[in-house]
């Protein structure tokens, strides 16, 4: 078909991604890591082909609870960036004016069997972020694709070793399969700013730059944020003293099983933790006005989600207004751009600290040893650390990390500390060599 009034197809598409116009394959199968033009480069050979010929083009994803989660809005991005002014948008769906070409959003978990069905005539199926895709919903979706000629366009950014589309497809493809790696050094587009925070992470962290840059997966072991050994040797005792000043962090319990639990932290020292079972709000308070009228801290940090927001209203009132701080775990992080939310960011605080040198001191305590490494990490698709869901914490670890939150929360804002803590000999001493087995408890 002729296009009439339309300009002139000069849409550039990148040499790698050439197949998706011109190749034949039922699945197209791009992974790779951040900033590799996936998105792009998928978004604009769909309006390229769908100005050609008449196309039914579904845009998938594991969910969507919105169109703002889907690709519509980089697709509206990329008709007005290229003028294409023979598509028309509407709310939900995107139609071509002269092709009558139509493309779809669609949240694949929550499709019941009749808007399964209406995806039978489809004739390119683009699957984004399709690392969360599951297994369950491949097995429904791939016989639905049913038209000849169909074809199935993935796009992903690997989680780990399993992600199932992986496994099912690209692990060991078929020859009606194509599968590409792409990363950012592919992406002729891709922009400085892009390639300079690739070149930091590369930096800093090899391990994270080889997951989010290079499309590695997570390897096996390292989806956990927080290594054994470390903490391990955050429990051998080396500091005598500490002139830092006191910070407190306060996780309050949420439920009737969980614990509040106080942690007492002075610079690298971290002193001590307490646990207490089953305080109401003005309890939880009385403890904390104790706290502050005995050790003077400087902060007490605490978490106003759930119960907290009350303790907190109560400290205030008795006018320590200057000393607390309330934390919500899951607002906007301080660097928003490293981190998906303020929990994320103390949490890595907290490893970060264990990993600096000169060597950091944790009271001994087995439950804070499996809260602080039974959690899991991923990076979300801005390439930000997330941590696991607490909810799936909890039912993986049998309750809810309430020491090592307590001890995160003593890193929700920098505290000014010029002071350095006193370390015994070269601070490689082990306990036996200074202290007896009763010494090794949590006393100060
Ligand atoms: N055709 C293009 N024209 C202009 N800019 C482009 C084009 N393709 C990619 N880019 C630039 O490259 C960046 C990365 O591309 P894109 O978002 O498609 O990557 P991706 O592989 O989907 O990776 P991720 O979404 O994980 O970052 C875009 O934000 C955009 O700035
Ligand atoms: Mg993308």
């Amino acid at each position: 078909m002729e296009l009439k009034n339309t300009p002139a197809l000069r849409i550039e598409i990148a040499e790698v991604f050439k197949p998706l116009l011109n190749d034949t394959y039922r699945i197209k199968f791009y992974y790779g890591g951040r900033g590799g033009g996936k998105s792009y480069a998928f978004a604009d050979s769909l309006l390229l082909k769908a100005r050609q010929k008449k196309l039914f083009i579904a845009c998938l994803r594991e969910i969507q609870d919105s169109i703002k989660d889907s690709v519509y809005k980089l697709l509206c991005d990329r008709i007005s960036a290229w003028g294409l002014n023979d598509y028309k948008i509407f709310e939900n769906k995107i139609e071509n004016k002269l092709t009558g070409s139509r493309f779809i959003f669609r949240g694949l978990r929550d499709q019941d069997i009749n808007n399964i069905k209406s995806l039978e005539g489809v004739d390119i199926a683009w699957i984004e972020e399709a690392q969360t895709i599951t297994k369950k919903s491949w097995d429904i979706l791939s016989p639905t694709i049913r038209k000849d000629g169909s074809e199935i366009w993935i796009s992903m950014n690997r989680e780990n070793e399993n992600d199932p589309l992986w496994v099912a497809l690209a692990n060991n493809p078929d020859e009606r399969t194509l599968v590409r790696k792409v990363n950012y050094y592919d992406n002729p587009f891709c922009p400085d700013e892009l390639k300079i925070q690739a070149q930091t992470c590369k930096n800093s962290n090899p391990d994270d730059y080889a997951h989010i840059w290079l499309g590695e997966p997570l390897r096996q072991g390292n989806y956990k944020l927080i290594a054994g050994y470390m903490v391990r040797e955050a429990f051998e005792p080396k500091i005598s003293d500490s002139s830092s000043p006191l910070i407190i962090g306060l996780d309050i319990a949420r439920f009737g099983d969980d614990k509040t639990s106080f942690c007492f932290r002075s610079g690298r020292w971290c002193r001590r933790l307490i646990s207490y079972q089953k305080l109401d709000n003005v309890e939880v308070a009385n403890l904390a006005h104790n706290f502050i009228n005995e050790l003077h801290p400087k902060r007490i940090f605490m978490d106003i989600g759930g119960q907290g927001a009350g303790v907190y209203d109560i400290l205030k009132d008795r006018g320590f207004g200057e000393i607390i701080r309330g934390v919500y775990f899951g607002e906007k992080a301080r660097q928003d751009n490293r981190y998906f939310n303020r929990r994320a960011e103390m949490w890595d605080a907290v490893r970060e600290w264990l990993s600096s040198k000169p060597p950091v001191q944790l009271p001994y305590d087995e439950e804070l040893f499996e809260d602080l490494c039974a959690i899991n990490k991923r990076y979300d698709r801005k390439g930000r650390l997330q941590l696991e869901d607490k909810d799936e914490l909890k039912k993986r670890l049998g309750r809810s990390p309430d020491k090592a939150d307590a001890l995160a929360l003593t890193f929700a804002d920098p505290v000014y500390d010029n002071r350095e803590a006193r370390i015994y000999g070269n601070g490689n001493l082990t306990y036996n060599d200074l202290f007896s087995d009763n010494q090794r408890s949590n006393e100060w």
